[in-house]
């Protein structure tokens, strides 16, 4: 029996991984047809609500405002409750107010309570009350019957809820054919006390009886058991099949729905992971956008497929105002947008405006998810940088990477064994191209055992990583959370013995085929079981580790390639006794945080953490990096890497890069050159390829293409410090890194849906070329009254302007925004760490009125010492012929050797003289050279330490 398990296993893995399919096999993939919620809900077309809320039992306490509401079908009582949150969001929550038994809350995603603002009462009559949310001076109308929601912002209206009447709440019910109604309530209390026992005060979910002492005010009528009953025959709502995989639904039906009504928004941005631009596009003709961890395999692009990982949060952008919604939910989650103005154009719509008949364009969201409860957050902008805060305050910034991360990384599946690395790293320094890592996949595993090695292949690890480690380079292994069921395994023995599986429905230990053939998935959920996996990552429990390996978290969705859509059965059972319905979309994240923080803890805490995931969700940023899974070796693929980036950055995980080269197939040498000119200006720059693909590295394609390669790769280098300053904003202040145009011009409506060129921070507009036999790009270049100059000639260019770039096989359109500086170290070197006391230049691109403005953070690199303030923090400002450089924040004390050896003044006229200040009262006058054709003034050697104050004056 066994064998041939093994051997369907093995032919299975077989077929998903080895045989190039041409795109996806979509039917392995729910439709929403297929998914019977989402038939359910979608079924529901827009109109007056089915609830109310009654007026009179809303309650306002210190920090809420609650309200219940009443199904005048069903007669199931709902309670509401409103948050105001300080910083200008609102938190929603809507749940059963006597559920049958707890329905799921996602915890551990919230990086703490959000503080709340008091709300207060402003205003009622016979169908309305008026809420004043806080600090915002925004108000909250809550209409009685139908039930709406209205968010108001100086008497604007900003955002509805359940004006299309699209509130939908399957509550919990009885089994008919197993337990009564009676029971099973019984089961539902006692489940609750139980859950409690495991969880601390502040994630303890509202038992039956709590919800008793709620429920003051009116009575909630009697539930209608005849609609219930009628609705319940519908097929789907108790067991479920797809394919060959029966759900068995032990609780029913449960799935939760609203929807969003956003006037005067045409454009809407975020919830990642779709393989599609970075402008969400109307559903009303296809399936909604779809949220649940997915291995696709051969993902296909522009559509609106589920993928590796799901982020919840939906923006909206106009010319006025910016907000967004985190739909804070972990079960599978679809989205449909429509639009009023869709499929209209421009013109359509000016010409309906003039004559008069123009309706504000509006843009409606509707959420649907399978499980748990409605909890979402309204965040209220009113800028793009405000809503990055209000989402980061709520999951958390990106964490700081590693310096070393920030470099390039050579990956791909597999370097065979110690001598194929050592080659590798050979070849690297001897073609001069820099890189900080190398990577080895899971064929370095003893038998995809995940943290051993390979005894023939891999003997001597430490031996390998020594090496690396003297060439001051790092090494990332993978670690996948999938176990091979091996008595003689440690890691398999000690989960066993130590109950930390996932469970079946019927509470084995939940087997499936992965990698390794038959695998178990620990419950990552479990915090015991988080902490027993940090543990494995010490050094004397991962033998053959060192301070220089970092790891890679892969199908971490989890990927079970024999179980339903490539995934886990919803009906098992995670600790507390949650299904895998409740929590699928937080897998992968748990396997992240556990990875990093295992990582952290074989340092003794001292040290950053480098992880890669595939999976994520909401709060995925905290914990390292991520990547867009399994693209192939298409200038498509290479295109939609830039979409898909931007919309993780939007939400929030900045740290994205795209396997360069693409996994799939053969890049032919065009494409591959031009992926490591876009890939050396994404946030992480990784080339990766698959088992069966021939050899690639950059030394391979010929003399000419080699030196392209490793010019953009050496751009990449010379930028690191920008790129570390760009992650630190990220870190302390939410900043995305990589950012649509729309961010930095928020009011140039012609960026709106621009999404093959973006903004580096505020100071780089990069558009890549991703075009075969590409002559020339055509560019945006925005901002009125701006100018920009393009980094390689320093050509400068008026803005607006749509501009036609000629481009040769060694162009990367990259251009300096007028008025910025950016730091950077111009000798290229074997790694970053080599780099590390190379002094800077300083790039000061002057905007028409002869000013500059720049950062430049640094630290150690490696350690959590930034957080004691060892780091330095300069801000460099150009304005009247002076630069200078003082601190941004003089709280950090970390001294370095670095020092400043050129400033490049881009847009200059030529001066008589340069005089370099420093606090002590030295003056010293300083060379440069003036190029009158390109306006560029190089300072040469102020040689000051680049962490002290000074003043550069040219007359
Ligand atoms: C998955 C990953 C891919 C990796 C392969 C083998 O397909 O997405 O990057 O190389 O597994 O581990």
């Amino acid at each position: 029996m066994a064998t041939r398990r093994w051997f369907l296993g093995l032919a299975l893995i077989f077929c998903v991984c080895l045989i190039p399919a041409l795109s996806v096999d979509k039917t392995n993939f729910k439709t929403c047809e297929q998914s019977s919620f989402c038939r359910r809900q979608r079924s529901l077309e827009p109109g007056p609500s089915q609830y109310r809320a009654l007026l009179g039992s809303a309650k306002l306490t210190a920090d809420k405002f609650e309200i219940q509401l009443i199904n005048d079908k069903t007669k199931v009582p709902l309670l509401l409750e409103v948050f105001g949150l300080h910083g200008n969001m609102t938190r929603i929550k809507i749940n059963e107010l006597k559920p049958l038994k707890p329905r799921y809350e996602v915890i551990d995603v919230l990086v703490g309570t959000p503080a709340s603002e008091n709300l207060q009462v402003t205003g009622q009559d016979d169908n309305t009350l008026e809420l004043s949310l806080g600090d915002g001076g925004q108000k909250l109308l809550v209409t009685g019957s139908p039930f709406r929601l209205d968010v108001l912002s100086d008497q604007e209206l900003v955002l509805s809820v359940n004006s299309r009447g699209l509130l939908y709440f399957e509550h919990l019910r009885a089994r008919k054919d197993t337990l009564s109604a009676k029971v099973s309530s019984a089961v539902g209390n006692m489940w609750h006390k139980v859950k409690n026992l495991f969880s601390s005060d502040s994630e303890k979910t509202n038992t039956a009886s709590e919800n008793d002492n709620q429920s003051a005010g009116e009575e909630p009528e009697t539930v209608n058991e005849e609609e219930t009953k009628k609705e319940e025959d519908e097929a789907g709502m108790w067991e479920e099949t797809f394919k060959t995989h029966t759900d068995s639904k032990p609780s029913g039906p449960s799935s939760v729905g609203l929807d969003f009504s956003l006037p005067g928004f045409e454009h809407v941005y975020g919830i990642p992971e779709h393989a599609d631009n970075l402008r969400l596009r109307t559903t009303e003709s296809t399936d909604p956008y779809r949220l649940y961890n997915l291995d696709v395999f051969q993902y296909e692009l522009y559509n609106t497929m589920a993928l590796y990982g799901a982020v919840p949060l939906l923006l909206a952008h106009n010319i006025h105002r910016t907000l967004g919604i985190f739909w804070l939910n972990a079960a599978e989650t679809w989205v449909d947008i429509s639009s009023n103005t869709a499929g209209k154009t421009l013109f359509g719509k000016m010409l309906q405006y003039m004559q008069g008949g123009g309706e504000t364009p509006q843009t409606d969201v509707r959420w649907m998810s399978e499980s748990g409860i409605i909890d979402f957050f309204l965040l209220l902008g009113p800028s793009p940088t405000a809503v990055f805060k209000q989402y980061a305050s709520l999951t958390g910034t990106q964490a700081l990477p590693p310096y070393f991360s920030i470099g390039y990384h050579q990956c791909r599946w597999n370097y065979n064994d110690e001598d194929d690395v050592r080659n590798v790293d050979a070849s690297f320094d001897e073609h001069d191209i820099p890189y900080d890592v190398i990577w080895l996949d899971i064929e370095h595993a003893d038998g995809k055992r995940y943290f051993t090695w390979d005894p023939h292949k891999f003997p001597t690890p430490k031996n390998m990583l020594t090496g690396l480690k003297e060439k001051r380079r790092k090494m990332v292994a993978i670690v996948d959370p999938h176990i091979k069921i091996d008595s003689a395994y440690r890691i398999h023995s000690e989960i066993r013995s130590r109950n930390y599986y996932v469970k079946t429905k019927d509470g084995s230990d939940y087997e499936g085929w992965c990698w390794p053939g038959s695998a178990a998935y620990p419950d990552f959920t479990n915090p015991e079981m988080r902490a027993w996996w940090s543990s494995m990552f010490s050094y004397d429990q991962y033998e053959g580790s060192m301070d220089n390996l970092f790891v890679w978290n892969d199908m971490n969705e989890p990927s079970v390639f024999n179980g339903p859509e490539v995934t886990m059965h919803k009906d098992a059972v995670h600790w507390g006794g949650w299904e895998h319905r409740d929590i699928h979309n937080m897998y992968g994240l748990y396997v992240h945080q556990a990875t990093a923080e295992g990582l952290i803890h074989r340092s003794g805490g001292k040290e950053r953490p480098f992880v890669l995931t595939r999976a994520f969700f909401a709060g995925s940023q905290r914990y390292g990096a991520v990547w867009t899974g399994d693209n192939a070796a298409d200038w498509e693929h290479l295109k939609i890497s830039i979409p898909m980036c931007l919309s993780l950055a939007l939400a929030g995980i900045s740290f994205c890069g795209a396997d360069v080269g693409g996994f799939f197939k053969n890049p032919e040498t065009e494409l591959l050159v031009r992926w490591y000119q876009a890939g050396a200006y994404q946030p992480f720059f990784r080339a990766h390829a698959h088992l069966d693909t021939p050899r690639r590295e950059p030394w391979l394609h010929g003399q000419t293409n080699t030196d392209i390669i490793r010019e953009a790769i050496q751009q990449r280098y010379a930028l690191l410090p920008f790129w570390y300053t760009l992650f630190y904003n990220a870190h302390r202040d939410a900043e995305p890194v990589m950012r649509p145009l729309w961010v930095e011009f928020p009011e140039d409506m012609s960026t709106f849906a621009i999404d093959d060129q973006y903004m580096l921070g505020s100071a780089l507009l990069v558009h890549p070329v991703t075009e075969a036999n590409a002559r020339e790009v055509h560019i945006y270049l925005p901002g009125i009254g701006e100018v920009w100059y393009d980094v390689h000639t320093y050509q400068k260019y008026k803005a607006p302007q749509k501009l036609y770039q000629p481009v040769t096989s060694s162009t990367i359109p990259v251009y300096q925004r007028g008025g910025s500086i950016i730091p950077r170290k111009d000798r290229p070197r074997r790694s970053s760490d080599c780099m590390q006391s190379d002094p800077f230049t300083l790039y000061v691109a002057l905007d028409l009125q002869g000013e500059a403005q720049g950062q430049l953070y640094l630290d150690d690199g490696h350690s959590f010492n930034y957080q004691q303030n060892e780091f330095v923090y300069r801000k460099f400002n150009y304005s009247h012929g002076q630069l200078t450089s003082s601190s941004l924040d003089p709280q950090g004390t970390f001294e370095t050797s670095e020092w400043l050896e050129r400033v490049i003044i881009i847009g200059s006229s030529k001066p008589n003289s340069i005089t370099l200040h420093q606090p002590d009262g030295s003056e010293t006058q300083l060379e440069f050279e003036y190029n009158s054709q390109t306006s560029v003034l190089t300072v040469r050697k102020p040689g000051v330490n680049i962490a002290s104050d000074f003043t550069m004056s040219l007359r």
